[in-house]
């Protein structure tokens, strides 16, 4: 079993899922941007090889490099789990005759408007949405929708350049942010609580599922610095509040035929009861989301994914523990990390139940949290009881504290 891997060291969860496909007997050879001696540790002891190209993004070109470096070597699967690398994969599977996702069936994960047209055939409730090219077309879509509505690329992850747009006033103040977008997604806009519902599925059967909550929703996180965004994995996902969502879910992975690995699915839950799609990525989640299933689990879905996408099985024996909540960090103030605050007392009062301290060190320059989902670092927490897990989860958004100055 041979797996190419693209981008094997990068984003930080890429090489646990190396070493899954190590695990389960599985050679790995990676594709990435990053200098060889870069990689981490665990990426390195893992991969059978490694080819460095200029630039990932630079689709023909990392095709070409790739077949050459295969040659005539029988390559058996093509993995690519980052959302902006979905179609280069497929490509890479189109040029070396690999089974999985092709470019075509690719498209409906990444252009949110093919995934709703398809969603809506099969019936599913997604928001009232258009495609736009122009500015013309933005206000015609906006005449249609109503308002408020929401404003999107197209292809875009991580809440980048989504507006809410109250009326037609803020909207001509926000189409200028949105010129540099090809193409961008209008849609009405859906009140309410917003859940994922990630999948590792094999055969196209659900073998397993996570149910996360967002809090708040991301795009508020994301537009307010002072928030400690939490996502908390739900350990009761048979519960009846989340049924619509859960049935939902079984209904895209169909509609869509989708086969074998992971999905990230994001819905909404509105105070009336009436569940509505968002959107749903051909890929696992990303923040540590799939970490945050082994500590609810105590498995190893890194390994399972693995599993399914070499030998078409799933071995995991799902036992739901735990709640667990991840909650991301802001440092206040710009530079670098001076001070943390707080953490000695949490520690102290979680015991057991705080499971991973992932802060950035005193001393680091402080991210750019509107370009990292994962901000400054992040604690995880969990705990049996949902009240317990919240509670634990909001001390750590109040009493944990970075300080950053100067540079
Ligand atoms: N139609 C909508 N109604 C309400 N909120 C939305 C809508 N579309 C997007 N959002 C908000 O923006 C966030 C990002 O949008 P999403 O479609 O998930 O794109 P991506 O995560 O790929 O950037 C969502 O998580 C949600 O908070
Ligand atoms: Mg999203």
């Amino acid at each position: 079993m041979d797996v190419i891997f693209v981008s094997p060291g990068y984003p930080t969860e890429m090489p646990e899922f190396v070493r899954g496909l190590s695990m389960v007997g599985a050679r790995v050879w990676g594709v990435g941007d990053q200098t060889a001696g870069a990689l981490p540790h665990m990426a390195k002891r893992h991969l059978s090889g490694y080819l460095q190209v200029p630039n990932l993004f630079d689709e023909t070109d990392v095709v070409a490099r790739v077949r050459q470096w295969v040659g005539r070597r029988r390559v058996d699967r093509v993995e690519v789990l980052g959302e902006f690398w979905m179609v280069l994969g497929a490509r890479l599977r189109e040029a070396l005759h690999v089974a999985g996702l092709t470019v075509e069936e690719t498209l409906p994960f990444r252009d949110k408007e093919v995934m709703k047209q398809r969603l809506d055939a099969a019936g599913i409730r997604t928001p009232r949405h258009c495609r736009a090219r122009t500015e013309g077309e933005i206000r015609a879509a906006a005449e249609k929708i109503g308002f408020p509505l929401i404003l999107k690329p197209i292809a875009g992850a991580g809440s980048a350049n989504t507006h809410r747009v109250e009326d037609a006033r803020r909207m001509e103040a926000v189409l200028p942010q949105l010129r540099g977008v090809a193409e961008v997604s209008v849609e009405e806009f859906i009140d309410g609580e917003e859940f994922t519902f990630d999948t590792l599925t094999c055969h196209g059967h659900i073998r397993y599922h996570n149910v996360a909550w967002y809090r708040p929703r991301p795009l508020i996180a994301r537009t307010n610095e002072w928030i400690s965004p939490q996502v908390i994995a739900l350990k009761n996902v048979d519960q009846a509040a989340l049924r619509g969502g859960v049935e939902m879910g079984h209904k895209v992975i169909e509609a869509l035929g989708f086969r074998d690995g992971f999905t990230h699915m994001e819905w909404y839950l509105k105070a009336d009861g009436e569940v509505v799609f968002g959107e749903i990525g051909g890929r696992p989640p990303g923040a540590r989301q799939v970490d945050q299933m082994n500590y609810a689990c105590d498995f190893d879905a890194f390994a399972e994914w693995a599993r399914i996408v070499c030998w078409g099985r799933f071995e995991g024996r799902v036992q739901r523990k735990y709640n667990v909540a991840t909650i991301f960090k802001r440092a206040m103030g710009e530079g670098r990390i001076v001070r943390i605050g707080g953490a000695e007392q949490l520690r102290k009062e979680f015991g057991p139940y705080l499971v991973w301290e992932n802060l950035l060190p005193v001393g680091s320059m402080r991210r750019n949290w509107l370009q990292t989902l994962v901000s400054d670092g992040f604690w995880v927490v969990r705990h049996p009881e949902l009240s317990v897990c919240m509670e634990m989860a909001d001390r750590v958004g109040r009493d944990l504290t970075l300080f950053a100055r100067g540079t």
